[in-house]
């Protein structure tokens, strides 16, 4: 009984605070074209309604009472909706956009070490970025996809790339990069390089890049981080790039909690 008694007082409290809150939103949208604004409002107000939740609980402790003792079933009906609103409110004023964004290359198909794949090692890692930091995603492929899946084949026409410093077009629209202040980029390391796409992407979008913190991140199969960081800086000198991570590419694929904890260890290196 007694529990039943806190319940309906603590109920009562968030129906009076959602209370204040919705007629204040209500009381300022009185133009449609402002409803946005009253909507800010409405979630400042709520604010201010909870630093005079003293006199609130005082109020609603005696209306809970009354309500247990008489057992009704339809206030408490009321009240259940009432929470389903305050819900949906604080769905609303807690939405956040994340500032970070993950750009990727990543091949599938036969991989060095590791067969025949159909996720990329990079974009594993990849992944994991996104998985721990909320980020947004970025995939570079390729507008016309003529890279062999066959490994030996695909080294011969990235050697290629390589020395016609090739910029080959990527697929699909770059979300706008203003909204991000972070941007991990990561890909396969190909030939001791990033791959040429990668370039194409650095030089198309480097004012868009510039003031920007860059994080590099490769997947090798022996060469490390392979200059990405220097070679990125070249690339987009007026951006910021910070410490670059480099996992195995066999890891990658075979060892995946290993992989996790290098990879969370230099986000919270970073910050993240
Ligand atoms: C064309 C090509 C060139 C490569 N060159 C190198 C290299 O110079 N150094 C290295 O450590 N690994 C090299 N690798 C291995 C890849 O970097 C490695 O397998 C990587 O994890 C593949 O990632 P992905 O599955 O995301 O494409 C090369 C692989 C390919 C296909």
């Amino acid at each position: 009984m007694k529990k039943r008694k806190l319940l309906g007082i603590m109920v009562a409290c968030m129906l009076m605070l959602v209370g204040c809150g919705q007629s204040e939103a209500d009381t300022s949208s009185k133009d449609a074209k402002n409803e946005e604004k009253a909507q800010t409002e409405a979630t400042v107000d709520s604010s201010e309604a909870t630093a005079d939740s003293s006199e609130a609980v005082a109020d609603s402790s005696q209306a809970a009472a009354q309500q247990e003792e008489t057992g009704d079933a339809e206030s408490e009906k009321e009240v259940l909706t009432e929470g389903k609103n305050e819900a949906e409110t604080m769905e609303i004023s807690t939405e956040i956009s994340t500032d970070i964004l993950v750009v990727y290359f990543s091949r599938t198909g036969e991989q060095y070490g590791v067969g025949m794949i159909d996720k990329g090692n990079t974009a594993i890692v990849a992944d994991m970025i996104i998985e721990q930091t909320g980020a947004d995603a970025f995939e570079i492929l390729p507008q016309e996809d003529y890279y062999p899946y066959t490994y030996d084949k695909l080294t011969d026409v990235a050697k290629k790339e390589l020395n016609d410093k090739a910029r080959p077009a990527y697929a699909g629209e770059v979300p706008d990069l203003s909204q991000y202040s972070t941007i991990f980029i990561g890909a396969p390391v190909w030939w001791g390089d990033w791959p040429m796409i990668l370039y194409t992407f650095f030089e198309e979008n480097e004012q868009a890049l510039a003031g920007k913190t860059l994080l590099p991140f490769s997947t090798h199969a022996g060469s490390g981080l392979s200059g990405f960081d220097k070679k990125l800086s070249g690339a987009c000198p007026d951006s910021t790039v910070g410490k670059g991570l480099a996992i195995a590419g066999t890891d990658a694929q075979n060892n995946p909690e290993k992989v996790r904890k290098s990879v969370n260890d230099w986000l919270s290196g970073l910050g993240y």
